[in-house]
């Protein structure tokens, strides 16, 4: 493991279980619409979804375009591209690829919409990513960035000082972990004429915000960045709340949309 580049790499080698976990957590609900309402995905359009990993938001998208359009994911892993390939076989107006690097396997202006949904705090270098995204955006299309930011993580019970400890220890999992505040100038310097910033809640009760606080607490492992006594001791406080009916997890996304001219 190569600390300074585990950023990127955990995402091109992902072990069995990781995988069976994410097909769990990524699956498409209806109400996401709303995440990409700012988008006006319409019928007919070419939309790419950028970090499709298991494909299963792409295939929401597929919904919205119609037999008309069409949804290109695309993924650094080739497991995902390779099961969401199978998983959506019968589906015409979806396609995969998978890419090496930044470069995105599209011609300039070949799409209407490039949707990105928390992956940007992955990329090695965001300039060169948005550059893509620009080339490949249609002369009056838009690219929409869906992401959060780890410096509005609330944790209750966890005080403000104990979040940063425990995100500081688990930040070589990022590149970026405050994307969601730096998206938009990043567009912007990309070429694109206009931002529009929104942010939706997620306030969580019943514990699916502990799911993400263990993944992170697999990172600090990995890292060696806090004694372990230290993140158990942690986790056990959260899921005392948790039992106690307590637990307060709240993470806002970004919700950042960029118009090509
Ligand atoms: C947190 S997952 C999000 C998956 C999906 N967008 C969703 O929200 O359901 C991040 C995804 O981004 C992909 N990814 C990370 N870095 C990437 C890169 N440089 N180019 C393309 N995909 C990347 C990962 O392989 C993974 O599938």
């Amino acid at each position: 493991m190569n600390i300074d580049t585990f950023f990127t790499d955990h995402w091109k080698e992902i072990e069995p279980e990781r995988i069976a976990r994410y097909e769990e957590m990524f699956v498409w609900h209806d109400a996401q619409r709303l995440l990409v309402e700012g988008a006006e995905i319409a019928e007919g359009h070419e939309v790419v979804d950028l970090g499709t990993g298991p494909g299963f938001f792409a295939s929401g998208l597929a919904q919205i375009v119609g037999s008309s359009g069409r949804v290109h994911g695309v993924d650094i892993n080739a497991t995902f591209i390779e099961s969401a390939r199978a998983r959506f076989a019968g589906q015409d107006n979806m396609t995969f690829h998978h890419v090496e690097d930044h470069k995105l396997p599209f011609a300039k202006g070949e799409v209407d919409r490039v949707i990105c949904k928390n992956v940007l705090e992955y990329v090695p270098d965001l300039a060169a990513t948005l550059a893509e995204v620009h080339r490949v955006t249609a002369p009056g299309g838009r690219a929409h960035v869906i992401d959060s930011d780890w410096g509005f993580l609330v944790v209750e019970p966890w005080s403000t000082e104990t979040i940063t400890e425990f995100f500081q220890a688990a930040s070589p999992a990022f590149r970026e972990p405050y994307i969601g505040r730096r998206v938009a100038g990043a567009l912007k310097n990309a070429g694109f004429a206009r931002v529009q910033v929104k942010l939706s809640p997620f306030v969580d009760q019943s514990g699916r915000g502990l799911n993400v606080l263990r993944n992170m607490a697999s990172y600090i492992e990995t890292f060696d960045t806090m004694p372990k006594a230290r993140v158990e001791a942690l986790l056990a406080e959260v899921e005392q709340s948790l039992a106690e009916d307590k637990f307060l997890f709240v993470l806002p996304q970004f919700l950042v949309t960029a118009f090509k001219e």
